[in-house]
């Protein structure tokens, strides 16, 4: 963020940082959603997110000229605030709609879910960090590319990817779900889905990200994972790539 946010200094750029994986981690010193360097921080609250509201998510923002066109915008563009309004109120009732804005309220009982969710955030980190370095440990001999996070950061461990040096993918893959273990791919590169190609993006277009696709495996790695779940992740592994 802090050379995404160097780059952009000349230009008259609104810088929106996607922590949707992040909430819980931390960079350099500041929690991720601090803005420290960019404009606003967009979260999801999807159910596999750090914390969940079932579905939503929230926009963080130090300036409170963003807050309130956020707000406004979350609310159909209309208001009953009347130092946003013009002209003459007709009474008590009035309001204005003074932008044209959407339905992205999160509901009452997403709401409340997403607050008693927030109490947990730090044991679920915790749990997801745990889960992290045994895995980083018992993996560390394997033909595995396995993650790494900057020394100047935390990572809140939303997902864990390996990178398979030798073995096919699929294969891999199908293995594992033969043995009841549930790995997964993340993600398919955008410039590759039909929406990206139809406008003009083409396969080789982006090459990291291309390869990184190709070999790219995500381990089961959620809060409630137990430990003897999670051995048995390693064992099933270990087998498949022995
Ligand atoms: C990196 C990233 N950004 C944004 C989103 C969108 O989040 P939501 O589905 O809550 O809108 C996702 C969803 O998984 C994501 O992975």
């Amino acid at each position: 963020m802090q050379a995404i946010a160097e780059v952009i200094a000349p230009y008259e750029v609104v810088l929106i940082e996607d922590a949707a994986h992040a909430l819980g981690g931390q960079y350099q010193t500041e929690k991720i959603g601090s803005c420290q360097y960019s404009d606003m921080a967009v979260l999801s609250f999807h159910p596999v997110k750090s914390i969940t509201s079932a579905e939503g998510g929230a926009v963080l923002t130090n300036s409170s000229d963003y807050a309130e066109k956020i707000i406004l915008h979350a609310k159909h563009g209309v208001t009953r605030d009347p130092n946003l309004m013009q002209g003459e109120s007709h009474g008590p009732w009035y309001y204005q709609q003074v932008a044209l804005g959407y339905n992205y309220r999160l509901s009452d009982v997403h709401a409340a879910l997403g607050l008693s969710q927030l109490k947990k955030l730090d044991s679920f980190i915790a749990k997801r960090v745990e889960l992290a370095r045994v895995y980083q440990q018992a993996l560390a001999h394997l033909p595995l590319r396995l993650p790494s996070v900057k020394e100047c950061a935390n990572s809140a461990w939303h997902l864990y990817m390996v990178e398979l040096k030798h073995h096919n993918r699929l294969d891999v893959y199908q293995k594992l779900h033969e043995m009841g273990v549930g790995v997964n791919v993340h993600y398919i590169p955008i410039h590759l889905q039909p929406y990206y190609q139809n406008l003009g993006f083409k396969d080789g277009d982006f090459p990291n990200s291309e390869l990184f696709y190709e070999h790219a495996l995500t381990l089961p790695l959620y809060p409630t994972l137990t430990n003897t779940e999670q051995q048995s992740v390693i064992d099933a592994l270990t087998q498949v790539l022995s």
